[in-house]
Order: structure tokens, then C-alpha cells, then sequence
């Protein structure tokens, strides 16, 4: 297989590039990346080290008007699309790059698609789509109604629907995935699981959102990434498919687990001002994927955290390399600014 990955050089793209190397010995990747922020610099380096006869680098972006001409040249079989912005609390801060990205990023790459040979199209996108569950709500099904609430997922929202649009449109053979939090190694340390992590290396606080009562349903990197690759080889064209590992956990909890695993104080925890519009619980329900694909998650929480962990504990120069100036100048230009530290005393959950 010829693939096309847009996307590979951030997080769950690059992960997906290896796990897909090692288990297809015959595929061939073309990995499209504009290398954003969020890319680790190391990242291209790191990739072509796999195995530089099935892998090249281009980068390009998604957005570039000139794609359709070189896509043509290709003869791609597949394209699995992970360029995105993602990171809800830049989405609030500057929400054009999430839309420029996000929406018409993946408008331009799906007529690419459609002009170079209606190439199968794997969409990576979002359990944020669905917006906030109750705590006594089903966790979402595919059929559940979009109702995003950050700029972010609201851009991930309009794409999905622009490729589904496509789809029934133009007869392109267009498959969704929707996934909850990943978390593992190399994952830029914005998120909270790798911003939790360097910070309580270096002794520094971990801000807690709110009341830290926040639910996330986690999964590990390289689940997910077995799934879209369920999707690619076996899903329907036209057709999401969730993708959960039915992890769902209170951000507190998640947080002290992690605070033990590194023999760290939960004194570390500080709690901050809440995110606008936080979304109380992302859950999904991923029957479909595993009734119709025979898609499983394989490992468990506890057992992908301590990779995690450990992962963070040896490579260290790699994420500090990443908290350097820039990051730095980030946080303390917004973030400080939009979430104030309250210093509340919350004894009653941080017992
Ligand atoms: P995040 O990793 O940003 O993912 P998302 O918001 O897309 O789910 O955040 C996960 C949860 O952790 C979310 O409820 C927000 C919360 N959070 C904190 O409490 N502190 C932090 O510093 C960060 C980054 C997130």
C-alpha cells in the first residue's frame, strides 16, 4: 500500500507512521507535515531513521492550493489525515488557526482526494465533536448529535460534516474516526498527561482546571492508532466510527496516579481557574468498531501509563527541548493570564 499521512510529524500521526512501518513490511508512507509548533524538531529525523526505503518526508501543507497537481503524480491508495490544531486552550486563544487548519484544511485535502483518483480518505477526528455527557448519560454513539463547545472541537465538528457532505456528494469513498483522549510517549507537553508529567520532574505545580472532577475517557496512543488502521484496511466509506478503550477516569484521580507513579507530592497539585466551556465528560461507545472491524484495545491504563511514564522518565532532553523559550513565552503571554491561579484551598478533593 501506497499511503499517504498528513499530519505524521505530530503526536498521534508519528505513531501511527511506526506502527504502521513495522506491522505492513510492503507499505510505502508519504508523510505531509508543515512542522507547526506542535511538531517536535527532532521528529522528522526520528521517522526517516524507520526505515528510509518505505518512508519520505514532504513539507507541505494541507491548506496548499498546489497539493492537487502533486497528489496526482502519486498514485496514492490511501490518505489518513491527522494534520490538525489541536489543543483546546490555543483554540480559545486564537481560534483562525483552528479554523484555517481544522475546516478548510480539510476541504482542500478532501478535493485533493477526490482530483487525484477519489482516493480512500481516513479522517482522524475528535470524541470532542459530541460535546459534554451528564455523569448519567450513555457514553456517545456515532449517531449522537454534534454539539461542540470549544472553538477546537467546533472546528473538528465542520470537518467531519464537510466529509461526510463529500461523501454522499461527490461519492467519495470518505471514513471517520472518532477517538478519546490519547495519551504516550512523544506527545507535545500541552496535554495534560505530558504537562503533568515535566512539570512534577522539575518540581513544578501541575494546574488543575476547575475542580479537577473533569472526565476524560483515555486510551493508549498506540490503540488508537491499530483502530484507524481497522478503519483504513475494513471500515465503510461513508461511515464514523468511535474509538474508546472505555477509560473513563476523573481528571483528579488520573493526576494523583501519575503524581505516585513518580514518587512525586500531590502537594504539586494547584489548583487554577476553570477553561470557558469546559466539558464536564467525554465518553464514547465503541461497539461498532469492535462488532463490525473486530477492533480491541490492547493495553490497559495502568500499563500505558507506565510506558508513559517511563518513556518521559528517559528522554527527557526530548521534551525539555520543547519547554524552551517559545513555550515559555506562550504561557506566560496567555495562559497565565486567561487562567488565573486561584489558590483555593480544595482539601476535599485534593485529600
Ligand atoms: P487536555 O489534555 O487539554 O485535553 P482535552 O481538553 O482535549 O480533553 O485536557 C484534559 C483534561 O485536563 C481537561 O479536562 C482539561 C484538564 N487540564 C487541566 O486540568 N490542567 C492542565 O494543565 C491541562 C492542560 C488540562
Amino acid at each position: 500500500m501506497k499511503l499517504l499521512v498528513a499530519g505524521g510529524c505530530g503526536f498521534i500521526g508519528s505513531h501511527f507512521i511506526e506502527y504502521f512501518l513495522k506491522t505492513y513490511p510492503k507499505a510505502h508512507i508519504t508523510n505531509l507535515d508543515c512542522l507547526t509548533y506542535a511538531a517536535h524538531p527532532d521528529m522528522p529525523a526520528h521517522l526517516a531513521r524507520l526505515d528510509p526505503n518505505r518512508y519520505c518526508f514532504v513539507p507541505k501543507d494541507i491548506s496548499d492550493p498546489m497539493l492537487k497537481s502533486w497528489v496526482k503524480e502519486f498514485k496514492f491508495d490511501a490518505i489518513v489525515n491527522f494534520a490538525a490544531e489541536t489543543h483546546v486552550d490555543r483554540s480559545i486563544l486564537d481560534p483562525d488557526s483552528f479554523v484555517r487548519t481544522n475546516v478548510m484544511g480539510v476541504q482542500n485535502l478532501l478535493a485533493v482526494a477526490r482530483e487525484g483518483g477519489n482516493i480512500r480518505f481516513v479522517h482522524v477526528s475528535t470524541d470532542e465533536v459530541y460535546g459534554s455527557l451528564k455523569p448519567t448519560d450513555a457514553p456517545s454513539v456515532e449517531a449522537s448529535a454534534l454539539d461542540p463547545n470549544s472553538p477546537y472541537a467546533a472546528s473538528k465538528a465542520a470537518a467531519d460534516l464537510i466529509a461526510l457532505a463529500s461523501s454522499r456528494t461527490y461519492k467519495q469513498p470518505v471514513l471517520i474516526t472518532r477517538c478519546t483522549n490519547n495519551y504516550g510517549p512523544y506527545q507535545f507537553p500541552e496535554k495534560l498527561l505530558p504537562l503533568l508529567i515535566a512539570n512534577a520532574l522539575e518540581n513544578k505545580s501541575v494546574p488543575v482546571y476547575g475542580d479537577g472532577l473533569q472526565v476524560r475517557d483515555w486510551i493508549y496512543v498506540v490503540d488508537h492508532c491499530r483502530g484507524i488502521d481497522a478503519v483504513l484496511q475494513k471500515g465503510k466509506s461513508g461511515e464514523v466510527y468511535n474509538i474508546s478503550a472505555c477509560g473513563e477516569a476523573p481528571n483528579i484521580t488520573v493526576i494523583k496516579k501519575v503524581l505516585d507513579l513518580l514518587g512525586k507530592p500531590h502537594s504539586l497539585i494547584s489548583f487554577v481557574g476553570d477553561r470557558p466551556a469546559h466539558d464536564r465528560r467525554y465518553g464514547l461507545d465503541s461497539t461498532k468498531i469492535r462488532t463490525e472491524l473486530g477492533w480491541k484495545p490492547l493495553v490497559s491504563f495502568e500499563e500505558g501509563l507506565k510506558t508513559t511514564v517511563d518513556w518521559y522518565l528517559q528522554n527527557v532532553e526530548w521534551w525539555k527541548k520543547v519547554r524552551g523559550s517559545d513555550y515559555q513565552k506562550y504561557y506566560q503571554a496567555n495562559y497565565d493570564q486567561k487562567f488565573v491561579v486561584k489558590n483555593a484551598n480544595k482539601s476535599e478533593v485534593n485529600s
